[in-house]
């Protein structure tokens, strides 16, 4: 039961509001709710649900006690300008993540499998069969261990791959060889044929993956060269790099969830580079209802005076 003056705002900036204050009004009827930005009485609010909130949608909530993101990124939320010193809260769940490891799957399989190369000579009415090396012969190196990255890395392994993993500190998951930090990045580099990208956007990871980075991924692999697959960000990425690399071979694939700028301009050439495998952020599809369900779970604990799960440590994360 809802206490009154425990409202929610729902600020979902590029995304429609009305499923996510259909979930709320479905689960919790009778809590007050808002949709940014239309807010009658600001002292109500007490959380926000945000995605990109628009600058104004944080200002003036003089009882606001914490902001929830509606993704597993945070780099929206943490980045605002606007932002008070209350609890941020991230997605961490097992939908979202299923949704996660099935896109990388799926990307690491086809970019294996050569589909794009079959998708040719079909288009071509062609029948010509390519070498296919096994799964083992390949090393697949996941950038970002954390939930999403351990998730993939373990059906990775499964598949029969060589997986590696890199994150700030040392991890320790079956089968999976562990780098970490600056010091542990070449040498991650330098034994990966196809790259898996679900890392944060950070200030120390905004766009790590360029030309100079390309360059020291393994060249001699079974593949022919080295494979770009990014879910993570689009501000991790150098686009004019990634369509120069594709062009020179420094890449010889690449599978693309995020980019700089999302939409992606039809202007970008990345959109006319055949292997380069073009998703509109798609990776994670965050469903509503499921999603509110969650965060609504975690306001009822936490009216209960139960912690919190999930809050971004802003200093050592971010
Ligand atoms: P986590 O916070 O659980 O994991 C992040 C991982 O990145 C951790 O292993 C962390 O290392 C590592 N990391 C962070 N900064 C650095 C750094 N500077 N150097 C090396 N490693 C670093 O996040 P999730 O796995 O839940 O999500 C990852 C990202 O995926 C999200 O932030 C979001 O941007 C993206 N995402 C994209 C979606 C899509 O639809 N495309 C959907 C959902 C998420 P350590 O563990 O050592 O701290
Ligand atoms: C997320 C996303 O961060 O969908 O969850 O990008």
């Amino acid at each position: 039961m809802a206490v009154a003056g425990n409202g929610i705002l729902v600020a979902s900036g590029p995304w429609d509001p009305v499923p996510w204050a259909a979930a709320v009004r479905a689960i919790d009827p009778g809590r007050p709710l808002a949709i940014w930005p239309n807010v009658p009485d600001p002292n109500a609010i007490r959380y926000v649900m945000a995605w990109h909130p628009p600058k104004e949608a944080l200002k003036g909530l003089p009882n606001l006690h914490i902001v929830f993101s509606l993704g597993a990124g945070v780099e929206h939320i943490l980045s605002h300008e606007a932002l008070p010193d209350v609890p941020v809260v991230r997605i961490v769940s097992d939908d979202l993540t299923g949704r996660m490891t099935e896109w990388v799957t799926l990307h690491v399989l086809m970019q294996h499998r050569q589909q794009r190369r079959y998708d040719r000579l079909q288009r071509e009415r062609r029948w010509h069969e390519l070498r296919q090396p096994a799964a083992s012969e390949v090393r697949v190196g996941v950038m970002g261990m954390g939930v999403l990255g351990k998730s993939a890395a373990k059906i990775l392994v499964d598949l029969g791959f060589r997986v590696a993993g890199w994150s700030r500190r040392l991890k320790e998951v079956a089968n999976v060889e562990s780098f970490h930090g600056e010091e542990g990045l070449d040498a991650f580099l330098a034994r990966t044929d196809i790259l898996v990208v679900l890392l944060p956007l950070t200030p120390e990871t905004r766009g790590l993956l360029s030309m100079p980075l390309f360059r020291k991924l393994a060249r001699q692999g079974a593949l022919g060269g080295p494979v770009l697959i990014n879910a993570g960000r689009g501000g991790l990425q150098v686009e004019a790099d990634i369509v120069r690399a594709i062009r020179e071979g420094a890449l010889i694939g690449a599978s693309l969830d995020v980019f700089e700028a999302e939409p992606l301009d039809a202007a970008s050439g990345l959109w006319e580079l055949d292997d380069v495998v073009i998703t509109p952020h798609c990776a994670g599809w965050s469903d509503p209802a499921e999603l509110t369900r969650q965060i609504l779970n975690q306001i009822t604990a936490f009216e209960a005076g139960r912690p919190l799960q999930n809050v971004v440590d802003r200093v050592a994360s971010y």
